[in-house]
């Protein structure tokens, strides 16, 4: 069945709608642009997983919704296309639950605990004194929903960031005990990390993400991402413009390198030798930053003015993947007898 629908390979990835559902620098050069470069030759299923979202924000569920449409916004801002790849929201294809609760049943308890965001999750929410109860059954199976998207469509490939391969990993274990309880099933889903970026500093040093409040989003208007990066850590030890610099342990020329690839050396080299400001860095990286998201922010505008639109783009997009999700179920329910 699979083959009716075309020969190309097929790929999944998904990003969730975390906070106000907008994307940040880490999310669009850590996967999204991949995506965008795979589209053509793949067929590429572009998922908003809000049921990944309950996992911590099932007490603030009102928000979940309009979150996944920012980041439907910025998937086609950032130069995904409709007509190419399947944008959809993970809850619009029920599919996906019911290939979790199979999976369920044969993941080992053990497998899920020994993932290191669950445990970085446990040990954040226990820290905020937010008690055992908040600690949910449906956090400790994320690995096990993940694994469902991806094997749902029985994608060879998942272009994500370096930060997603234990639950990579785990994706893989279970195809692979899938298989063998019930027969060839699922291929086995690879990584398709996007090494040469690696993690995306946020504006403090650390992993760009939105939990540390360190993100520079694609939606921040020109000022606040002057802002942001006014703000942005530096050599923690260049006091003055005649201080050597060190480029690796500085956010700003980090972010440099990843939007200017021939301009960085010089500004690198001049930041080294004392020869340039911090200012002057901060300066030249606000206007690149503005030329690279202008567009973007214009884009993601036009579409969140239009919601008949965006309703239209993600139910198709769901379309498109319930063909899929369905196609695969019959064989895994015909696999397991059901
Ligand atoms: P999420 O929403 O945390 O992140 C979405 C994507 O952005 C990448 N990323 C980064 N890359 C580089 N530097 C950073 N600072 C940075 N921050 C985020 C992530 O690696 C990811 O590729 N569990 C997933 C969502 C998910 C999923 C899936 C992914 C659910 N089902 C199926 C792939 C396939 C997550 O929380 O991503």
């Amino acid at each position: 069945m699979q083959q009716q629908i075309s020969d190309k390979k097929r790929l999944l990835s998904g990003m969730q709608p975390t906070g106000t559902g907008a994307l940040h620098l880490g999310n669009l050069e850590g996967a999204l642009r991949t995506w965008v470069r795979l589209q053509d030759d793949y067929h590429m299923y572009c998922c908003i997983v809000d049921w990944h979202a309950l996992t911590t924000r099932y007490h603030d569920t009102e928000a979940i919704g309009p979150a996944c449409r920012q980041v439907a916004a910025d998937y086609i801002a950032a130069g995904l296309d409709p007509d190419k790849c399947a944008i959809f929201i993970q809850s619009h294809v029920k599919e996906h639950a019911e290939l979790h609760l199979l999976l369920s049943m044969i993941t080992p308890v053990g497998w899920v605990e020994r993932v290191p965001t669950y445990k970085e999750k446990r040990d954040l929410l226990q820290e905020r004194g937010e008690g055992d109860e908040s600690i949910s059954y449906g956090l400790l199976g994320y690995p096990v929903l993940q694994a469902a998207d991806i094997l749902l469509y029985r994608a060879t490939a998942v272009p994500v960031g370096r930060d997603q391969a234990a639950h990579l990993e785990i994706s893989r274990e279970l195809a692979r005990r899938f298989n063998r309880l019930y027969g060839e099933t699922f291929p086995e889903p690879q990584a398709l990390i996007t090494e040469d970026t690696g993690v995306v500093p946020g504006i403090d040093g650390r992993k760009m993400s939105k939990s540390y409040g360190n993100a520079i989003y694609i939606s921040d208007d020109a000022d606040t991402v002057a802002r942001k990066v006014k703000e942005a850590f530096t050599t923690p030890t260049k006091m003055r413009k005649s201080d050597p610099g060190v480029p690796e342990q500085c956010a700003v020329c980090q972010l440099r390198k990843l939007y200017d690839s021939q301009g960085y050396i010089t500004s690198w080299d001049e930041d080294r030798q004392g020869i340039r400001g911090c200012m002057q860095n901060k300066a030249e990286l606000t206007e690149i930053l503005n030329g690279v998201l202008e567009p973007m922010r214009r884009r993601r505008n036009d579409l969140l003015n239009d919601p008949a639109e965006l309703d239209r783009v993600l139910k198709r997009g769901a379309d498109k993947a319930r063909e899929a999700a369905e196609a695969t179920m019959k064989f895994v329910r015909a696999a397991m007898h059901l």
